[in-house]
């Protein structure tokens, strides 16, 4: 029996916050319903104490999605747990994500405070949250460079004051795998009530680590991980959701399990990045446009006599097409409609006819309409 492991997606709020890639409520909504599609236990819609608009788009959310939780974020003040709460009103299932800095740096500098001080702010604000919402998660932000001690201390008070879970983010991407894999196993073995709640995993890429980090966390004994599609967020971004959930599939012997539809994540990953204006790179693992491109003369060989000489995961799994179809003039509705779903746009009639006249406009044209085109003429 493989053990669950539960993907908490925060491309709608942690994604978001890249300067640039702000979504409008619709597209939240859009987002959101596809993520309920791929499987996601949880989607982090927002903070709503930030603004109007952010408060409104956890609203609209909480109505769109019925399977997964839908959570907010929110500092550890009563205001903005207030904030939350009201956001999430009309959810199903509710989380407010509450929190603050546990590294002394973040202590000093951040709040001038003291260690005391954060452990009683962390009860107050899970206690006055939990009586808003049943599922409560304390995040205890920096806890990468924080006291083992004082962290496993905090992380215990949290839980006795009703916390459901523990994010313990690296929030500057600092950590090394192995020390992820040490400071997780520490917490599972010093924290007396650590069996009362789920430890999460929040890892930036400062370093490029951030897969790594959760993927040893997890082995420590972490079951929730935050992710982003495409690894999307905040400075070089977040830990990639396409990329966790396709190590759990391959390694199945690590005996862990998601939820994740992987057919799914291709379709994914092109939606977020047209939505967000945020283009993905062209050798990211799993979702990039070379990650299943064979290019040397030595790797097609041994390709074309056997696809596992340079694939470990068929591209079907992952959602992207075998054969690349080339669309001109001469091609038919259906092909369109196939190429436009890998870009994450559906289309029905009848706009798909209306799209399909521009479309052979443009062809006879270009003669060659490449995915760049057709974003293009979607967009205009
Ligand atoms: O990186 C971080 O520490 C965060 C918290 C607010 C959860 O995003
Ligand atoms: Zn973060």
């Amino acid at each position: 029996m493989s053990d669950k492991i539960y993907v908490f997606d925060t491309t709608l709020r942690d994604g978001e916050q890249v300067p640039g890639c702000q979504l409008t409520t619709d597209e939240k909504v859009m987002i959101a319903k596809e993520l309920e599609k791929l499987g996601v236990d949880i989607i982090e819609a927002g903070f709503p104490v930030s603004s109007p608009g952010d408060f409104r788009s956890v609203v609209e959310v909480s109505k769109a999605v019925t399977e997964p939780t839908v959570c907010a974020l929110s500092r550890a003040v009563k205001g903005d747990i207030d904030s939350a709460g009201e956001a999430l009103k009309f959810a199903k299932r509710p989380r407010i994500h509450t929190g603050i800095g546990a590294s002394d740096i973040h202590i000093k500098h951040k709040f001038n405070s003291s260690r005391e001080a954060i452990i009683e702010q962390a009860i107050d604000a899970v206690k006055y949250a939990r009586n808003l919402v049943d599922d409560v998660e304390f995040y205890a932000e920096d806890a990468g460079r924080a006291d083992l001690a004082f962290l496993a201390k905090l992380t215990e008070s949290v839980i006795k004051a009703g916390a459901t879970v523990v994010n313990l983010p690296d929030t500057t991407g600092y950590v090394l795998p192995n020390e992820m894999y040490d400071r997780i196993n520490y917490l599972m073995n010093n924290v007396p009530n650590v069996d009362k709640a789920i430890l999460s995993m929040h890892n930036h890429n400062d370093l490029g680590m951030a897969t790594a980090n959760t993927i040893a966390g997890i082995r420590a004994g972490a079951r929730q991980v935050e992710v982003t599609i495409n690894g999307i967020g905040e400075r070089a971004g977040n830990t990639s959701l396409e990329e966790v959930a396709m190590i759990l599939k391959v390694h199945k012997s690590m005996g862990y399990h998601t939820n994740i539809n992987s057919e799914m994540l291709f379709p994914m990953s092109n939606l977020v990045s047209q939505t967000m204006r945020m283009p993905v790179q062209a050798n990211k693992a799993i979702v990039g446009r070379n990650a299943f491109a064979h290019s040397s003369g030595i790797h097609q060989d041994g390709f074309l006599k056997h696809t596992d000489t340079y694939e470990i995961i068929s591209p079907q799994e992952v959602g992207v097409p075998k054969s690349s179809i080339v669309l001109t003039a001469r091609s038919g509705r259906h092909a369109l409609k196939h190429r436009l779903e890998m870009l994450g746009f559906k289309l029905e009639k009848p706009v798909l006819d209306d799209t399909y006249k521009r479309f052979l406009d443009l062809a006879d044209q270009i003669k060659e309409v490449n995915d760049k085109d057709l974003v293009k003429l979607m967009r205009a």
